[in-house]
C-alpha cells in the first residue's frame, strides 16, 4: 500500500515539477481583451531556460512570427508590446528551439471603448469566475449587460461572477455599456485539468 502511494507521489511530483521541455505562457494584464494603446507583457514560464523558449503568434496577417524579430520587444523568454494595436489580435504561444509548444492564449485588441475582462487561461471546473466589463476611461463600474453566445445573462454593475463553473458555462462572452458600446467576444474554456501557468492566474479566479 505505502509503496504504491509513494510511487504515485513520485510520478505525480515528476509530472508537476520536473518535466523538461515544457513551458506555460502567462500574460499581464491577465485579460483576453485589451484596449488599443495598452501595454502588455507576455512571459514563457519555462522549466529549462536553455531550451530557448520564444514568443510566437498568429494574427490575421502573419503566421508563426517571433517576438523581437517581427513584433514586440523581447528579453530572453519574455516579450513586451508597449502600444498594442487591433492588428496585434491573435493567438500567442511559446515555442522552444526544438519546436515544443506551450499552451496558447488568444488576445483580442479593440479600438472601441469597451472590453470584457475574461480569463486568458482555461478555468478549472468548480471554480468561480468574475467577468469585468470596462470602459477605456473611468468610471469603470458603470451598469453593464453581459451576454453568453449572444443571449443576455444579466445586467449588473461592472462585473459578474459565475459560481462553480462547469462545462455548460463554456462559450462566447461579451458585454456592453449603454452609451459607450459593445465589447468584442471572447471564448471561455472550462477544464477539469490543471494547466501549467494557471497558478499565476489570480485575477479572475477566486478559490
Ligand atoms: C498558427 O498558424 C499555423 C498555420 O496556419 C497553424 O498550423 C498553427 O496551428 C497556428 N498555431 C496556433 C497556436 O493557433
Ligand atoms: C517588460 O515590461 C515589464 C513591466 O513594465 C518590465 O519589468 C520588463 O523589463 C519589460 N521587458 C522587456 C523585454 O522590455
Amino acid at each position: 500500500m505505502e509503496g504504491t502511494c509513494l510511487l504515485c507521489l513520485l510520478s505525480l511530483t515528476s509530472l508537476l515539477c520536473c518535466t523538461s521541455d515544457s513551458a506555460g505562457l502567462t500574460v499581464s494584464p491577465s485579460s483576453s481583451q485589451l484596449f488599443e494603446g495598452d501595454s502588455v507583457s507576455l512571459s514563457c514560464e519555462e522549466d529549462d531556460s536553455s531550451a530557448g523558449w520564444r514568443l510566437r503568434r498568429n494574427t490575421t496577417r502573419e503566421t508563426r512570427t517571433q517576438c523581437g524579430a517581427d513584433w514586440g520587444r523581447s528579453a530572453g523568454s519574455s516579450c513586451n508590446i508597449s502600444y498594442i494595436d487591433p492588428l496585434d489580435s491573435g493567438v500567442y504561444w511559446c515555442e522552444s528551439r526544438e519546436g515544443a509548444t506551450s499552451n496558447s492564449i488568444s488576445i483580442t485588441v479593440t479600438g472601441g471603448a469597451v472590453i470584457l475582462q475574461s480569463p486568458v487561461l482555461p478555468v478549472m471546473e468548480g471554480h468561480d469566475v468574475t467577468l469585468h466589463c470596462k470602459t477605456k476611461t473611468p468610471p469603470s463600474n458603470l451598469p453593464a449587460a453581459f451576454y453568453k453566445d449572444g443571449s443576455l445573462i444579466t445586467e449588473t454593475t461592472g462585473h459578474m461572477t459565475i459560481h462553480h463553473v462547469d462545462k455548460s458555462d463554456e462559450g462566447l462572452y461579451s458585454c456592453d455599456i449603454r452609451g459607450h458600446g459593445e465589447s468584442p467576444r471572447s471564448w471561455i474554456t472550462v477544464t477539469g485539468q490543471e494547466v501549467k501557468g494557471q497558478e499565476l492566474h489570480f485575477d479572475f479566479t477566486t478559490y
